[in-house]
């Protein structure tokens, strides 16, 4: 069975994962090693992309050999290498396509460069080595976007945000909220005891005909809101009714395209799916229209090596590879 080591270093996280899998098999993640930089981010309440890729070519050959350990495998044993080539930060992309290139180059096997969201997309059904055809919700720090899914590498855009991205909306809100970096988690605590109904937040584009979306209005509500009660307001009511708000445009949205395409399968993925408000009003909205849901498991919704693994092990099996000389793409399409 095909053993495969991938890097992702698009952003703040280093990892490296190594998984194993065959054609109508459960896929194995026999090492998922992450480290991450959040600490060392939050201090500047944002990613310094300097430090980012510092950090990736310090921690990535302990990160490895760590994965190598974990799974209980030797460099020798690997058939492919794959690396996260876009989108991302350039120089953090670089790290880890490099490091890649390098092993795939010394061990003589075939390299592959995958696309960073199509690993987010997929990751649902990690545990399959099988994707059927569905609706995917990749809701990230970069991304909001609905994809019609024939099968790997077969991918419609229906819709994405104009504006912000879902996860991006959170952390500037929590920025606003003077909550520490990243906001989604922390608006996702804080909303916890707060009424998701004390502030009535516009569903921006919701009723429209298209499948876009917007929430650089919602951000704009907020922060007038603030300015507004001066002080006096409640974070958990205002955390609680922003998270509604995106929860609300974002169920909305996707069944209208679940109902339009006709996809009775629905997959949710990418960092902000790990709302656990966002996963049960998914879950309620999809048991009542009658529809399947598949999330992305905990461990790999938000940045890992896993999902990267997983999308090279699809194509490998599908008897594809990158030239070596394969750029890294930081504005790199999934469509
Ligand atoms: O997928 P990801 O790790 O990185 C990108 O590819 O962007 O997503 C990170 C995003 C951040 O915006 C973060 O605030 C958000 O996911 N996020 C959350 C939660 N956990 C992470 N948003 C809402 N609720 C959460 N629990
Ligand atoms: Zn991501």
């Amino acid at each position: 069975m095909p053993l495969l080591l991938a890097i992702e270093s698009s952003c703040d996280e280093t990892a490296v994962a190594i998984v194993r899998g065959q054609t109508g098999q459960a896929t194995e993640v026999l090492a998922s090693e992450i480290s991450s930089q959040i600490e060392l981010h939050r201090v500047y309440g944002g990613v310094v992309p300097e430090l980012a890729s510092r950090n990736h070519s310090l921690r990535l050959q302990p990160l490895v050999e760590q994965a190598l350990a974990h799974a209980g495998v030797t460099m020798a044993d690997i058939d492919a290498f794959a690396a996260t080539s876009g989108p991302g930060l350039a120089s953090s992309l670089l790290i880890g396509n490099t490091a890649a290139k390098g092993m795939a180059c010394v061990c003589n096997k075939p390299f592959l460069g995958i696309n960073h969201l199509e690993g987010h997309l997929l990751s649902p059904f990690i545990d399959r080595t099988q994707v059927p055809p569905h609706l995917a919700l990749i809701v990230s720090g970069g991304h909001t976007l609905l994809i019609e899914v024939e099968g790997p590498g077969s991918y419609t855009k229906l819709g994405g945000t104009r504006d912000d991205a879902a996860g991006e909306a959170f952390d500037k809100v929590g920025k606003m909220l003077e909550l520490p970096y990243p906001g989604g988690p922390e608006i996702e605590k804080a909303a916890r005891s707060g009424n998701p109904q004390a502030f009535d937040f516009p569903r921006s584009m919701l009723q429209d005909p298209h499948l876009d979306f917007s929430f650089s209005g919602l951000k704009t509500a907020v922060l007038y809101t603030l300015q507004r009660e001066q002080g006096k307001v409640s974070i958990p009511d205002l955390a609680a009714s922003f998270q509604q708000t995106v929860i609300d445009i974002l169920v909305g949205k996707t069944l209208r395209a679940a109902e339009e395409s006709g996809q009775r399968l629905i997959a949710l993925s990418g960092g902000v799916s790990m709302n656990r408000a966002l996963r049960e009003a998914f879950n309620h909205a999809c048991s009542k229209a009658g529809l399947e849901l598949v999330v992305s498991p905990p461990d790999f919704c938000t940045d890992n090596a896993a999902m990267i693994a997983f999308a090279a092990l699809l194509r490998h099996l599908n008897g594809e590879s990158s030239p070596l000389n394969e750029d890294i793409h930081p504005n790199l399409p999934l469509v």
